[in-house]
């Protein structure tokens, strides 16, 4: 051994490898036996150091059975996605390299790989490029911080020091959202004190995008959340139109992308994503749809003086932080988790994220499409993107199937509630599923409709 990490490391890349190796063989979901056998961990706090080996050795013979394949081919829950083998290799050696993305100062290397990654993203959004972009958890993060901007600015253009004051005395911000509003813009309202029952909800259309003529008036204090890419059913709000209307209004429009803004990077998917760019600020996910390690989000806000207004922290012994990650986001000290994005864009450019991205939505479309053809299967929604939102006879037959399926374990996907009706949600979001996989899980739905149908 040349140093303390050099046997554990290599022990945990072979524990990896076998893991990656197996993952798009085995069942999708553990087998409740793996499942059971977790108390295992149910260990009291030892006295005396277990070692590392004996440590890392538990974790993996008692965990990876009950892991989750969602790194396979055939994972088509909660829009998970796999992560491409650059980014957890770019990710592992942040790790060992225990890097603070805070400022220049606590890490250069960091500091500018995440500056570079920040341009690219703006780049392949095609965003506004005087942005500023941040990298935090996930979408409900980003959108916490966006909307903390949005706060910030509406206040401020009053005279109202939010940050300093508080809300209390502020005059009254109007929120608009769609009546599918994902419940983690809800979560960011709350958290930033705005509320989850003092907002107007717009109906939506059948595919459950805003129906833009049930859209109200708006006033200048008003912050309009819209989505690009419902989390059932794909659809993209008239991002366009609201922005114009909310603009004549001198309203903030933040756009919930937390899946769908990667469309964007698909010429073909073009005529859904514009007008976009005209938002002032935008949310996503890297650990979606672009496949990289969770803990992956992305804000992006077009008033970079209003988020480092909202986010910006001050302390005596930090100098020279002009330009600073940690201003526009909620965290002081965190990973460089912004590396683990410039790693996929650079290894797989705009023209390898763009087909990773189509190809999703062409799959999405042809397993659709063989679903329809299955007795009793129903879709739901115009397969705009990378989601279906199905259901097989009744309700109770329908979560028949889904059960069914999730033991029968070719693939995974979860239930959902569409339009009031109990329904499950097949997301295609990762850079492995093939043709071949559709093909398959296609026939794994055939299979099992010809064995219910005969119970
Ligand atoms: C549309 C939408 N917005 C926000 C989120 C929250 O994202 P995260 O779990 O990364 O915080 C999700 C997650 O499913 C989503 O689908």
């Amino acid at each position: 051994m040349t140093n303390d990490y050099e046997f554990i490391l290599n022990d945990s890349k072979e524990r990896a490898l076998k893991f990656l190796a197996q993952v798009d063989e085995r069942r999708v979901f553990p087998h409740q036996q793996a499942i059971d056998g977790l108390s295992a961990f149910n260990e009291s706090l030892p006295e005396e150091g277990l070692g590392d080996l004996n440590t890392l050795d538990l974790l993996d013979r008692v965990g990876a059975p009950a892991a989750v394949a969602n790194m396979g081919k055939r994972y088509f829950g909660f829009v998970v996605g796999g992560s491409l083998p650059v980014a957890v290799a770019a990710n592992w050696l942040m790790t060992a390299w225990d890097q603070v993305a805070s400022y220049h100062l606590t890490s250069p290397m960091a500091d500018r790989v995440e500056k570079v990654a920040a341009g690219w993203i703006l780049d392949i959004l095609d965003l506004p490029r005087e942005s500023a972009v941040g990298f935090v958890t996930g979408a409900t993060v980003a959108s916490f911080t966006a909307l903390s901007a949005a706060r910030h600015k509406i206040l401020n253009d009053q005279g109202f020091d939010v940050e300093n004051d508080g809300l209390y005395g502020a005059p009254k911000i109007t929120v608009v959202v769609s009546q599918e509003v994902h419940v983690t813009i809800l979560k960011a309202l709350s958290m930033l004190g705005l509320g989850k029952n003092n907002i107007i909800r717009v109906p939506t259309d059948n595919n459950g995008a805003i129906d833009i003529t049930k859209f109200p008036e708006l006033g200048p204090n008003t912050l309009v959340c819209v989505q690009a890419g419902n989390v059932n059913s794909g659809a993209f709000d008239p991002i366009d139109e609201i922005c114009t209307l909310a603009h004549k209004a001198g309203a903030w429009v933040h756009v919930d992308g937390a899946i769908g803004l990667w469309a964007r990077t698909s010429k073909k998917l073009a005529d859904q994503v514009k007008g976009i760019e005209k938002a002032d600020s935008w949310s996503t996910d890297g650990h979606k749809w672009l496949n990289v390690p969770y803990d992956n989000g992305i804000v992006i806000c077009r008033h970079k003086d209003a988020l480092r207004g909202a986010m910006s922290t001050v302390a005596a012994y930090v100098r020279g932080a002009e330009d600073a990650a940690k201003d526009v986001v909620p965290e002081f000290s965190r990973r460089g988790r912004g590396i683990d994005v410039w790693a996929a864009l650079r290894s797989l450019g705009r023209k390898g994220i763009g087909q990773m991205i189509e190809r999703n939505c062409n799959q999405a479309r042809n397993l659709a499409a063989e679903l329809k053809n299955i007795e009793n299967i129903f879709i739901h929604n115009d397969v705009v993107l990378n989601q279906i939102v199905v259901s097989y006879g009744t309700e109770d037959m329908t979560k028949t199937l889904i059960d069914y399926m999730q033991q029968e374990g070719t693939c995974w996907f979860g239930s959902t509630i569409w339009k009031g009706r109990e329904t499950f949600r097949i997301s295609i979001s990762s850079w492995k599923t093939t043709d071949e996989d559709i093909i398959l899980t296609a026939e794994a739905f055939r299979k099992a409709v010809a064995v219910l149908a005969q119970k």
